[in-house]
């Protein structure tokens, strides 16, 4: 398994996943560190220098990381000799929204997209004919990986999309905040109305190992009903992904996001164990 080290002390795991490397060393398991911030500064050799020639096939659990990073870590680590269990393909397809939608169609709101480069805001027309398809109504913005939630009035939430200027002026902000660190593109979800919290829940080689709370409602645990879940996590078809789901206030369930498990924070008060033994 391969964790963050901690950025102040490489020889050490990130204090958020000791107990996570904890439980792999307690069941016998083997424990290699990358340095987080080198990956990201684009030194992917510097990041795996502490990663073991030779390791064999090895899992991540970490801080997220940007796609195209991600496959410089691979190559990084295949220089070593080590092989991700996941390769950049298959964490773009989990991690980025164009990659998982299709498999979810039906099951997660209506979403258009369109690639976009950081730093500069797209005008009104521009948005307008993306969101053309979605209709009228409220809407949310994010882009292929995270929205800008904290910031919902300004950033993310959408009153009316038959307004393009007040969408565009959304759109902006969050392309903005996001600053170097957009995703890929621009999304935007048609709005439904959710109730109660979310599950997240862990697959793997598409069995439901995990249910846990959402990271942000660690005390919520709810037992969503994964009939038609499980059908789309066969059609994405990737080893190690999560669906967090939240019931709709007609009482469907339906898929607020998927993602590649590996970067999925696990919440505060779950055994970490009963999740790294699955893995193992
Ligand atoms: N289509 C939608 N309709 C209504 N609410 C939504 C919709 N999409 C997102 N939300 C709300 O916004 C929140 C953030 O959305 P989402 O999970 O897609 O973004 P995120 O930034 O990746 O969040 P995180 O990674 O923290 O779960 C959701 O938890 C949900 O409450
Ligand atoms: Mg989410």
């Amino acid at each position: 398994m391969l964790f963050c080290a901690d950025p102040l002390t490489l020889s050490r795991v990130d204090q958020h996943f000791a107990a996570q490397a904890r439980a792999v060393r307690d069941a016998g398991g083997t424990v290699a560190l990358i340095d987080h911030d080198a990956l990201l500064a684009g030194d992917a050799a510097g990041a795996v220098r502490r990663v073991p020639r030779d390791l064999g096939p090895v899992w991540y659990r970490g801080w997220m990381v940007p796609t195209g990073r991600y496959g410089e870590l691979c190559a990084a680590l295949a220089a070593r000799g080590v092989a991700m269990r996941v390769g950049v393909a298959d964490y773009r397809a989990a991690h980025e929204l164009p990659g998982w939608y299709a498999a979810f169609d039906g099951l997660t709101p209506r979403t258009v997209w369109t690639p976009w480069a950081p730093g500069r805001a797209p005008d009104v027309g521009t948005v307008a004919e993306l969101v053309a398809p979605l209709g009228g109504g409220p809407a949310v913005v994010k882009d292929y990986v995270k929205s800008r939630k904290h910031e919902w009035a300004q950033a993310c939430h959408v009153p009316e999309l038959a307004d393009p200027t007040a969408v565009a002026r959304v759109v902006a902000r969050m392309v903005e905040l996001q600053g170097d660190d957009l995703a890929g593109g621009i999304v935007v979800r048609r709005f439904e109305r959710f109730a109660g919290a979310e599950a997240r829940v862990w697959w793997l080689d598409g069995a439901p190992v995990l249910t846990t709370a959402h990271p942000d409602t660690p005390a919520e645990t709810v037992e969503p009903d994964l009939a038609g879940v499980a059908a789309a996590v066969a059609r994405l078809g990737r080893r190690f992904v999560t669906t967090d789901l939240v019931r709709r206030d007609d009482g469907a369930w339906r898929v607020v996001e998927a993602g590649d498990a590996q970067v999925s924070d696990l919440p505060a008060g779950v055994d970490p164990a009963r999740l790294l033994d699955r893995l193992r």
